[in-house]
Order: C-alpha cells, then sequence, then structure tokens
C-alpha cells in the first residue's frame, strides 16, 4: 500500500489507531523521501510474557482506577486448545488469575473432562479487568480491552477457541445472536475454529445446561484428536 500526501497520512494514521487489528502496534516509521510507511510491532509484545507486561500497566479505561489486579490470562503459550470467559470476578481480581473461582472450578473439571489440564490450556477474558460488582462488560470496555484478546489469540495460535458465554462469543463472532442458537456448531474466527458454548457461571445456577457442554466439548475434543477418559464415577 502506497500513500501519498501528508493528509492521506494524516487519515491513515487516525485509520490506524481506531483499527482494532493493528492494535498493539505502537511504532510507526514514516520515511517521508521514499514516500513509503514501515509499520512495526514491538518485538517483546510478540511474546505472550512482552504483552503481559503491557497489559499489567493499561489504564485504557475506568476498570483500572477499581482493579486489584490485572488478570491477564494463563496456561500454556503453545496451547491448541484456548478458552475465553467474559471477565475476572472477585477471586480472580484478588488473585490476578483467571476462572479460580466457582465457575472456575468448573471449568478445571469441564477440561479435565477431555483429558486435559488447565496447563494444556490457554485460559483468558474479554476483559482483563474485573467490573465492579460484577457487573455485565460495557461496550467501551470490550472495545478497549478485546484487542489484548485478539493479541493473545494470534500469538498462540490455537486450533481451537472455545468461547465461553455471550459475551465472549458474540464479540469473537461480531454477532448479537444468542449463545443458545450459537452454540454446537464451529464458527471460522481468522482461520481458528471457534465453538461457543455456555459460561461456566451460567450451568452453575442452570444445571441442565451441562449435557449440552458436553456435547460441545466431544467436538472439540474430536476436531483435536483427542481420547475423552473414562468418566469418574462422582459416588
Ligand atoms: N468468569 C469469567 O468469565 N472469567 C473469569 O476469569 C472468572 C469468572
Amino acid at each position: 500500500m502506497t500513500i501519498k500526501g501528508t493528509e492521506d497520512i494524516k487519515k491513515w494514521v487516525r485509520r490506524t489507531v481506531d483499527s482494532e487489528t493493528l492494535a498493539g502496534i505502537d511504532e510507526v516509521v514514516v520515511f517521508p523521501r521514499a514516500k513509503k510507511i514501515t509499520v512495526r510491532k514491538n518485538m517483546s509484545e510478540n511474546t505472550l510474557k512482552g504483552l503481559e507486561s503491557k497489559v499489567s500497566s493499561c489504564r485504557g479505561c475506568g476498570l483500572a482506577e477499581t482493579r486489584t489486579n490485572v488478570v491477564f490470562g494463563e496456561g500454556s503459550p503453545r496451547a491448541a486448545l484456548m478458552f475465553v470467559g467474559e471477565a475476572p470476578g472477585a477471586e480472580e481480581d484478588k488473585q490476578g488469575r483467571p476462572f479460580v473461582g466457582r465457575a472456575g472450578g468448573l471449568l478445571t473439571k469441564i477440561i479435565e473432562s477431555i483429558g486435559l489440564t488447565r496447563e494444556d490450556v490457554f485460559i483468558g477474558n474479554i476483559l482483563k479487568c474485573r467490573p465492579p460488582g460484577n457487573r455485565n462488560p460495557m461496550p467501551n470496555e470490550i472495545e478497549v480491552c478485546s484487542p489484548y484478546l485478539i493479541d493473545q489469540i494470534r500469538i498462540i495460535k490455537p486450533k481451537v477457541i472455545c468461547a465461553l458465554g455471550k459475551f465472549a462469543a458474540q464479540r469473537l463472532l461480531n454477532t448479537e445472536t444468542p449463545i443458545s442458537q450459537l452454540r454446537g456448531k464451529f464458527y471460522d474466527y481468522q482461520g481458528v475454529k471457534l465453538m461457543p458454548t455456555y459460561h461456566p457461571a451460567y450451568l452453575l445456577r442452570n444445571s441442565a445446561g451441562k449435557k449440552d457442554v458436553w456435547e460441545d466439548m466431544k467436538k472439540v475434543a474430536k476436531e483435536l484428536g483427542l481420547v475423552i477418559p473414562p468418566r469418574k464415577r462422582t459416588s
């Protein structure tokens, strides 16, 4: 792409800064003589650790005022399977780790049901900071924060993303379709298979949804070529 003239350059910079697909760029090198623009990502942001150090000091929205810890996400940087939830809750905010409360306990069981551990996968969220009182994420918070998730996906390059609940599924698929209609089918997210399913917190209130999640996880396991271990007896 060639951009000519100061006005065009200004327009391009404005558009670029607004664009989530180029989020994370912190340096634009302009060579006026050659009328050429080169965009470089900061090398450290091409690693999960580098991105984490950037996110840990984020003050991009009001949640920075009320959070205790940024919850970047955790797991394998080479995970084939990535889970994306909504936002940290009270326990996550306290510990700085994703899905460590009651819903997290259920997510851990879901992961283990397909023969994996939390360390095998990557667990992240749409928002990296807790909304006060666990209210729903606000559109501006999703807008500001989701480029970090997009960068995490770009760096990890999972084979499958499992979107937990409506906020993750609707944001990544850019749709308003209810989660009950989205779940159970694979979608394409920039070349990665994406399976929406119910959020574990929803399952804590509606245990009837568990069998649907189990069906969804079997599809995820098949896609990843996993052999599902025999189910443990609970009594
Ligand atoms: N719910 C989420 O969506 N994410 C967490 O990290 C914890 C609970």
